[in-house]
């Protein structure tokens, strides 16, 4: 299964009536088993890319392929539960065909075992992503979506969510694609870098990662970051810190 995007333009039009470029020219590939990371600064279009691969905008120009019959998950930058449903309503909402076997894994892996009956009200930001995460994977998808599934965590939660994120995606063969400014997501989670210039964002490169994700140390992980510093450097887009701090 194969993900082709081939996108030309997207404007939205001002309350004053006046186009605004948000896109220009992206095109990539992703097959499955593949984790895309899109980097790209802030504003530059990315939350508007990714809706438009979800199917959730259809007013653009250019060519998407998405692969037939694939199910989809996406994970918003803003986590958007259900308020008056719990957490396992919430999950299980979206997906009414997982069983108990699996909903009981991914609360386990999450760490949400003791927010099962929780209302999102009563959630801070970290765990409301993780309820955000559980539901996306609970639908076991082909195509996975996520838009800055980590901005906003401590550092030391982050990394422990993406692992957790690392492990669920390695769990079964999909077509993955992330948004993220934390160059630590790029290089641990990532098979393929792909970095957007500022407004109206256009493909300023793909780095495909050789180094397979699983066995990646920490030497690799570092000669990685550096070519995305590089790499990003070169373009002067800045929107990844160096120290590969969140931001
Ligand atoms: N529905 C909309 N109507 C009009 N303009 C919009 C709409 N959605 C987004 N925009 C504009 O499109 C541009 C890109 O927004 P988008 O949310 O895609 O950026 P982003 O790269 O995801 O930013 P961030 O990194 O802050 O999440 C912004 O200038 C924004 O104001
Ligand atoms: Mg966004």
């Amino acid at each position: 299964m194969q993900l082709d995007i081939d996108i030309t333009g997207k404007s939205f039009v001002s309350a004053a009536g006046k186009p605004h470029q948000v896109l220009a020219d992206i095109s990539f590939s992703l097959a499955t088993g593949e984790v895309g990371v899109v980097v790209g600064p802030s504003g530059c279009g990315k939350s508007t890319m990714l809706r438009i691969l979800a199917g959730l905008d259809p007013s653009y120009q250019g060519r998407i392929a998405r692969p037939a019959g694939a199910r989809l998950a996406m994970v918003f930058q803003e986590p958007r539960l259900l308020p008056w449903r719990s957490v396992e309503d919430n999950v299980r909402l979206a997906a009414p065909n997982a069983d108990d076997a699996r909903l009981a894994t991914l609360f386990s892996v999450l760490e949400l075992n003791a927010h099962r009956d929780h209302y999102p009200g009563e959630l801070s930001l970290g765990l409301a992503r993780r309820v955000a995460l559980a539901r996306a994977f609970a639908v076991e998808p082909d195509f996975l979506i996520l838009d800055e599934p980590l901005a906003s965590l401590d550092d030391a939660l982050a990394a422990r969510l993406r692992e957790e994120i690392a492990t669920l995606v390695g769990s079964r063969p999909m077509i993955t694609l992330l948004v993220t400014h934390s160059l630590d997501d790029a290089v641990r989670l990532g098979d393929k870098l792909i970095l957007l210039s500022a407004r109206p964002a256009r493909l300023l490169h793909t780095l495909p990662i050789a180094v397979p994700r699983a066995p990646r140390d920490e030497q690799a992980i570092a000669a990685i970051r550096a070519d995305i510093v590089r790499l990003n450097l070169a373009n002067s887009s800045g929107p990844m810190d160096p120290d590969g701090q969140r931001q």
